[in-house]
């Protein structure tokens, strides 16, 4: 049997690297490598691998109770979690819907729209807006709202028609004429990740969680990405002080140990559910849905946050992206910089810009040379490093990043 691994031409990458441990910003390879990992293992990894409070819990977890069926019942690691994601979200936000990964609770988010309207008796409302350049995962669901992209092209006659719009003017737009048929907005908030980082303005986010309010439509915060301080803040959409409807959390939620994702939604979206109509209940679920360990992983994470002076890290990190891509704004290899929070993406100039751009396959093996895991998005450079790192580490980023480019 051999391993066919995720988002890999195996026909012309290297051979996947063995990694035997982790430890802080580092992963080992079984041959006596170390390798800064300068993103996060794709983006979840936030207080440093193999971090003994979470290890410890999940440890400790496993010895009581591994899993459960999580429909008719609960248990103590669930419970915790959902106080402890109540004590950092908004109050309005207050029930929780668990699953196990980014995508999924994205799936579960659009499910929970379009249900939300039916259960209203207003089954007319079920068309999702999206925003162009979006990534929220690879499910069909999540695909589908998705930009056209690489990812996508296989699949376009399986993706589900959606709306598309670029900014609140075309928001407004099609609200104006169609908001009668769409139930949600869904938005990465300030951030679109896969699309290489792009950054928009908290005015934008502000004017799209306005417009959604003011026309019946419940607006989908994606915070798989941008969850615990990535931004800078515990959320991103707490930059423009907003509150979403909807909230998807996964990635970091788990301090980057286990799959986990919790879909979050408020008092308003779940009592459309709660009735004596079985046919009113939420039909979603996984087979690991609320997992103990992923519980107990993620309340020791959001521990971390208490005992550990984990933003102090996070603004440490913010200075030095700063300070060092003002380095490469005027670059002629450089199109563009941007930042925001622990975040920061070199866009390189590029006859084949996109992902799959040629540079990637240059890039990355080049800079795991050089000891570092960095795996540009085909032109974009980026690094969202865990929290931990030290600032010499993330200097020595940049240092390679400006060699390589001179
Ligand atoms: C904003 C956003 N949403 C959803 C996802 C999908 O998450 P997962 O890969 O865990 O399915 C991602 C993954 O990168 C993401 O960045």
């Amino acid at each position: 049997m051999k391993i066919w691994h995720p988002y890999t031409q195996e026909a012309t990458e290297l051979p996947p690297l063995e990694i035997d441990r982790g430890d802080g910003a580092y992963l080992f390879t079984r041959d006596g490598r170390r390798l800064l990992d300068a993103i996060s293992s794709w983006w979840v990894n936030l207080h440093g691998h193999a971090h003994p409070l979470i290890a410890e819990a999940i440890a400790r977890q496993a010895a009581q109770l591994e899993h459960v069926i999580f429909a008719g019942f609960t248990h103590a690691p669930a419970e915790e979690l959902a106080a402890a994601l109540g004590r950092i979200l908004p109050e309005s936000l207050n029930h929780v819907f668990y699953s196990d990964n980014g995508s999924t609770a994205v799936e579960a988010a659009l499910k929970i729209a379009v249900q939300y309207w039916r259960n209203k008796g207003r089954k007319e409302k079920n068309r999702i807006i999206a925003l162009e350049h979006a990534y929220h995962g690879d499910t069909i669901g999540a695909m589908s709202v998705s930009a056209d992209s690489p990812f996508t092209q296989s699949f376009e006659d399986l993706r589900l028609p959606m709306l598309r719009v670029r900014d609140a003017e075309e928001l407004e737009g099609i609200l104006s004429k169609q908001k009668h048929e769409i139930a949600a907005l869904i938005v990465e908030p300030l951030i679109q990740g896969a699309a290489g980082m792009r950054t928009y303005p908290i005015q934008r986010l502000k004017r799209f969680r306005d417009l959604c309010a003011r026309n019946e439509v419940l607006f989908i915060a994606d915070e798989v990405f941008t969850g615990f301080g990535r931004t800078g803040r515990m959320f991103a959409c707490e930059h423009a002080s907003i509150v979403p409807d909807l909230i998807c959390l996964s990635k970091g939620l788990t301090g980057g140990f286990l799959p986990l994702a919790a879909t979050i939604c408020t008092d308003e979206v779940y009592e459309a559910f709660y009735s004596a109509d079985p046919a009113h209940a939420f039909f979603h679920g996984h087979s690991y849905s609320g997992n103990p360990l992923g519980c107990a992983a993620a309340v020791a994470s959001l521990k971390i946050f208490d005992l550990e002076p984990v933003f102090e890290r996070i603004a440490m990190i913010e200075a030095i992206h700063r300070n060092r891509l003002s380095e490469f704004e005027n670059h002629p290899a450089v199109a563009e910089v941007r930042t925001l929070g622990t975040i920061a993406a070199i866009e390189i100039r590029a006859d084949d810009p996109g992902y799959l751009s040629n540079l990637r396959t240059r890039l990355y093996p080049h800079f795991l040379e050089k000891g570092i895991l960095l795996r540009p998005l085909g032109n974009v450079i980026y690094t969202v490093p865990p929290y931990i790192i030290s600032a010499i580490d993330l200097q020595y980023v940049y240092d390679v990043v400006q060699e390589t480019l001179r």
